[in-house]
């Protein structure tokens, strides 16, 4: 329990004691495979003996995963949950085990009580951002929009479109005229792009591609090239995460702009667990990261040389 683990050393190699569980979403994305990296990495630099699970983008293993750790008696369980919703029972278990709970880079519809905190960007922002960028960028012109959208039902879907139709709200040139999921990956965003495509004229009526991160958005840009068009100049592509890859194709002048997302969510939450298993001090319900827009005046090389050795 916080009250017996007051007494080690957290943060420092006696704190090898340490057992936390992490149920991950899978490795639909790039992002995602630094998220996870990046999280064993901080593990591992503070001792933190770490148990790793891959729920293969299902909520019902990432259930099972943390009814494991519960049994196990670990001491706190990070989640990055799949969907925002059908968390309820599960965390409830936990907190009736006093194991504290660490949301990673989503958020879930239910009490703020279930949970210690959660260390994510604020997703509705970060699709205003990708939208502010495309109505400065297009600048009044009429423009045609197509929208890839991540996972159904995961918060980043939900508040990166939310957030982006606010953007457009009142620029009655933007429209957007097609919005489906592609799951967050290259596979689906291209199979996707191609029928947007397909059914825009051969692409002739879009302007532009939201997609809500940058694996969906590489995909697409194959499909636009595939069809014939120019990716970035025919279609304008603006996209969320920052991965190394959308910047060698901002470089190509094949995408546009992007809005970053840390991979490094693990290090404040090791931290706050840290502060609070040291003092019983609990942290903010909402540990929120930076959403900072890059374009191609950004050095785009640059940038994916830095990226490249952070975790990616
Ligand atoms: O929850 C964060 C999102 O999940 C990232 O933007 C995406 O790449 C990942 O799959």
């Amino acid at each position: 329990s916080a009250t017996i683990l007051a007494a080690c050393t957290f943060g420092t190699a006696s704190a090898a004691d340490l057992v936390v569980g992490f149920s991950q979403i899978g490795s639909e994305s790039g992002w995602r495979a630094a998220e996870t990296t990046l999280t064993k990495q901080q593990a591992e630099q503070r001792g933190i003996d770490l148990k790793f699970a891959d729920a293969q983008q299902k909520q019902e293993n990432q259930i099972k995963a943390i009814r494991s750790f519960i049994a196990q008696g670990v001491n706190a369980i990070l989640l990055a949950p799949v969907v925002a919703t059908g968390w309820d029972e599960v965390l409830q278990e936990a907190k009736d085990a006093e194991i504290p709970v660490i949301l990673l880079d989503r958020t879930v519809d239910a009490n703020k009580d279930l949970y210690m905190t959660a260390v994510t960007s604020d997703l509705v922002h970060e699709g205003s951002v990708a939208g502010k960028w495309l109505v400065d960028t297009v600048a009044g012109k009429p423009c045609n929009v197509v929208e890839l959208q991540g996972t159904t039902g995961s918060s980043p879907a939900i508040d990166r479109k939310k957030g982006f139709e606010q953007a457009l709200s009142g620029h009655d040139n933007l429209k957007i005229v097609r919005s489906q999921t592609g799951d967050f990956t290259r596979t689906k965003g291209k199979e996707v792009m191609e029928s947007f495509l397909k059914a825009e004229d051969g692409g002739k009526n879009i302007c532009a591609l939201y997609a809500h991160n940058d694996d969906m958005a590489v995909g697409a840009i194959q499909a636009i090239k595939e069809a014939g068009l120019k990716p970035g100049k025919d279609i304008l592509v603006v996209s969320i995460d920052a991965v190394p890859d959308i910047f060698q194709a901002m470089a190509a002048g094949e995408a546009n702009a992007t809005v970053e997302l840390t991979p490094n969510m693990a290090g404040p939450a090791f931290d706050a667990l840290a502060a609070y298993l040291k003092d019983g001090k609990e942290p903010p319900k909402w540990i929120q990261t930076e959403s900072k827009l890059y374009t191609q005046a950004d050095d785009p090389m640059k940038v994916y040389e830095e990226k490249k050795g952070l975790g990616y």
